[in-house]
């Protein structure tokens, strides 16, 4: 009797640590990382991650260098070793990668897509399997918010979305600052003449923070995410043919995040569930707050790493190697000029704690 009281105690002051997660940095479990990459030159920004279509321990993590000419886009292995650096972007700032971009009937090739903020455009890439090298297909017609100027024609971030249909490939961009309605622009992409072009489909999208730069999109439920940073997470449908431009939901980030709301990914547990990951931007010490992927993206818990004021991050489900079988979460360190790279199944036993938890009440 006595210990079944001490248990339901426990239990009910761990439910109540949960609820105060978000404003006490204790409780929050810290998570070490397992490889560092090599440094980038000048300011690294944000990370994306191609998963080899056969060999997963071959896969890519691809990132970014902001200082103008200078900096550019990194590909690294998975021990975080650089293989390839590209340089003479003017002012790189995110990057995404999506599959199966269709070229002819019979062959399709992977896209990795980066804001390039001064030219005002996208610069756009393949990947050569066999070199495991990008190769540039950036057409004549990539620049966005044309009929802006100055900051508001500035893009900065990037998401891209492969609708699960007819396998169209879009690029959601936002800007460095913009209008307090139709911040962010859409636009496919488009095969011409062995390059790839934008064309215009549609501006949407609140504001009403500092400014606009993480953007996640939830292919397979149709959902975009950006943060409107020190205001919050807002929701969206990203496929234009529903018509619904209207924001689906909110998560409110004011006063209770100790930084920025920063970068967001998804890591994927199935068709429809999984997480959406927030970065909470703080010198030497970023902390990521998860929620649900479906639904109402309730809150289940938030975890602390070392990273120094993260901007962006990202995250998969896919088994890579014997460091990674569940996948990895892959973050900005700033003061170091690197990224981190963390296992996913110290952050999933994090996560399999409060489910007990909930299961157990
Ligand atoms: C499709 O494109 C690939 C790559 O450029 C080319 O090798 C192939 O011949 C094309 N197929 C058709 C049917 O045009
Ligand atoms: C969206 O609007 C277009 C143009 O008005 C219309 O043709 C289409 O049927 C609409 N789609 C839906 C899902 O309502
Ligand atoms: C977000 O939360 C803050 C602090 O609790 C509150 O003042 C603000 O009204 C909320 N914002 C929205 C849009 O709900
Ligand atoms: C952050 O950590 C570094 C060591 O990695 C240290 O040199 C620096 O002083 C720390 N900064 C703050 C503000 O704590």
């Amino acid at each position: 009797m006595f210990f079944l009281l001490t248990l339901l105690l426990f239990f009910f002051y761990t439910y109540i640590c949960i609820g105060q997660n978000l404003n006490n940095n204790q409780l929050i479990p810290f998570i070490h990382e397992t490889i560092a990459t090599q440094p980038v030159r000048t300011d690294p920004d944000d990370p994306a991650i191609w998963i080899h279509p056969t060999q997963p321990e071959l896969s890519l993590i691809i990132a970014t260098d902001k200082i103008a000419r200078i900096g550019g886009l990194y590909i690294f292995d998975l021990d975080g070793k650089i293989l390839q650096h590209i340089e003479n972007i003017d002012r790189p700032n995110n990057v995404d990668v999506e599959y199966g971009f269709k070229i002819n009937e019979t062959y399709s090739i992977d896209l990795v897509v980066l804001t390039e903020r001064l030219q005002e455009r996208l610069r756009i890439f393949s990947i050569n399997i066999n070199q495991r090298q990008l190769y540039e297909l950036t057409g004549q017609n990539t620049n966005v918010f044309i009929d802006s100027s100055d900051n508001h024609a500035a893009p900065m971030g990037l998401g891209l979305y492969k609708r699960i249909d007819d396998g169209k490939i879009y690029a959601i961009i936002s800007r460095k600052s913009g209008p307090n309605h139709n911040y962010l622009g859409q636009y496919e992409l488009i095969w011409n003449e062995q390059l790839i072009d934008l064309k215009f489909i549609r501006y949407f999208g609140d504001f009403q923070g500092e400014e606009i730069e993480s953007i996640v999109v939830d292919d397979q439920l149709g959902f975009v995410y950006y943060s409107d940073e020190s205001y919050g997470i807002r929701k969206y449908n990203v496929d234009p043919q529903t018509n619904q431009t209207e924001q689906i939901s909110f998560i409110n980030t004011t006063n209770l995040w100790q930084g920025d709301s920063e970068g967001l990914a998804l890591y994927t547990t199935s068709d429809t569930n999984g997480y959406l990951i927030i970065t909470d931007q703080i010198i030497n010490g970023s902390i990521f707050h998860i929620y649900e992927r479906q639904g109402t993206n309730s809150y289940i818990k938030s975890i602390k790493t070392r990273a120094d004021k993260t901007d962006g991050i990202e995250v998969t489900s896919s088994s890579l190697n014997k460091n990674f079988p569940h996948g990895l979460l892959i973050v900005m360190n700033t003061i170091e000029k690197n990224f981190l790279l963390y296992d996913w199944r110290n952050i999933e036993n994090e996560l399999i704690i409060v489910q007990n938890n909930v299961r157990f009440r």
